[in-house]
């Protein structure tokens, strides 16, 4: 029992790492953490109670609302403005940005943004789904409401970001900018134990991971990476691993652990990528870099990137380095 440790206790131990106002971290995780509890019993009774399914609604991207979006955006929203250290957030489930108009709120230094529910169309299969943050420095001044100019900021400006997986165990990984770190929640506990400390993803990897149903559409560069991922080249692991769940999650979870690339390029259906900037790809390539990846859009690192509005979407490769230089090598060739 000595060698547990939870993430409370961790990251006071780490408060250090924390660029900021000691004790803010861990108050803001403490609601991430109580929200991703809440949806995690939720999702885990899901196939015995009438809470999956769509709503019949779409959000502002046009997709389907699943009864689980909705109620995960809830619980993290509730959860965010109970504590006082957030002035308000952004979602892939919100049209606009919600600014928490409480006096401590708008005295709170930080914005969030999520996506509370990532992998929507794995719910009603018993797939994993997930919640991905990424957390801010405001940048109107404390004591006025947030502003949409506080969440469009370039990812590099993160000060964390993290997310939680609901797999076959519950794991919160999170960055402040300082390593890697993961816990897994022990269900008997009602907490979160630190199981991974400071991840590293190796150099090489062996497993790509796109939808290759869009394979026809997909940028020239790319299509040419995939056919070099399946050449019979033993001596270099290839053919590598095709390996696609369809939750950005649970995709770029395993390859974190494992090595591998993840890539989700423009296609026929989503000309400027699917996945979402602010919500998917930035706290994901903050965490991918940390573990010692990479992450881009085929063009530019993705943290380099000003966000033009709150819902864009983007092309998004990440995943071990040395894969991620190989793509980008098929990229810059001429067409
Ligand atoms: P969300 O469920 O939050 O809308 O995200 C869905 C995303 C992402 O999780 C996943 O990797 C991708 O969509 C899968 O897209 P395809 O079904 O087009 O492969
Ligand atoms: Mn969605
Ligand atoms: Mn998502
Ligand atoms: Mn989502």
């Amino acid at each position: 029992m000595s060698d547990i440790k939870t993430l409370g206790e961790f990251i006071i131990e780490k408060q250090n790492d924390f660029p900021h106002a000691s004790g803010d971290l861990s108050s803001l995780l403490a609601s991430i953490k109580l929200a991703a509890k809440i949806v995690n019993r939720e999702i885990n009774k899901a196939g015995l109670m009438d809470i999956t399914g769509a709503v019949g609604k779409e959000n502002i991207q046009g997709e389907q609302q699943q009864k689980l979006d909705l109620f995960a955006n809830e619980k993290f929203k509730a959860a965010l403005e109970s504590h006082a250290q957030v002035c308000g957030i952004a979602s892939e489930e919100e049209d606009e940005v919600v600014v928490f108009s409480k006096e401590q709120n708008r005295n709170a230094k930080y914005v969030v943004l999520i996506d509370p529910l990532d992998g929507s169309s794995n719910i009603d299969v018993n797939a994993s789904v997930g919640t991905i943050f990424s957390i801010y420095r405001r940048l109107s001044p404390v004591g006025s409401p947030a502003t949409e100019e506080d969440f469009l900021q370039p990812g590099n400006c993160q000060i964390a970001a993290g997310y939680v997986i609901y797999g076959s165990s519950t794991m919160l990984v999170y960055t402040t900018g300082k390593g890697v770190h993961g816990f897994t929640y022990d269900p008997s506990l009602g907490v979160f134990c630190l199981s991974h400390e400071n991840i590293q993803i190796s150099e090489h990897g062996s497993c790509y991971s796109t939808n290759e149903g869009n394979y026809i559409r997909f940028p020239t560069g790319v299509k040419k990476y995939i056919k070099y991922c399946q050449e019979n080249v033993p001596e270099d692991n290839r053919p590598y691993t095709s390996r696609y769940i369809g939750s950005l999650i649970s995709d770029l979870h395993r390859n974190l652990l494992k090595g591998g690339i993840y890539l989700y390029p423009s296609t026929a259906a989503y000309p400027e990528g699917k996945l979402r900037l602010l919500y998917e790809c930035n706290p994901m390539a903050f965490i991918m870099e940390q573990a010692g990846g990479k992450a881009c859009n085929g063009a530019e690192r993705i943290l380099d990137i000003t966000p033009t509005s709150l819902h864009q979407r983007m092309p998004f490769f990440a995943g071990s380095g040395a894969m991620i230089n190989t793509l980008e090598q098929f990229l810059a060739e001429p067409e």
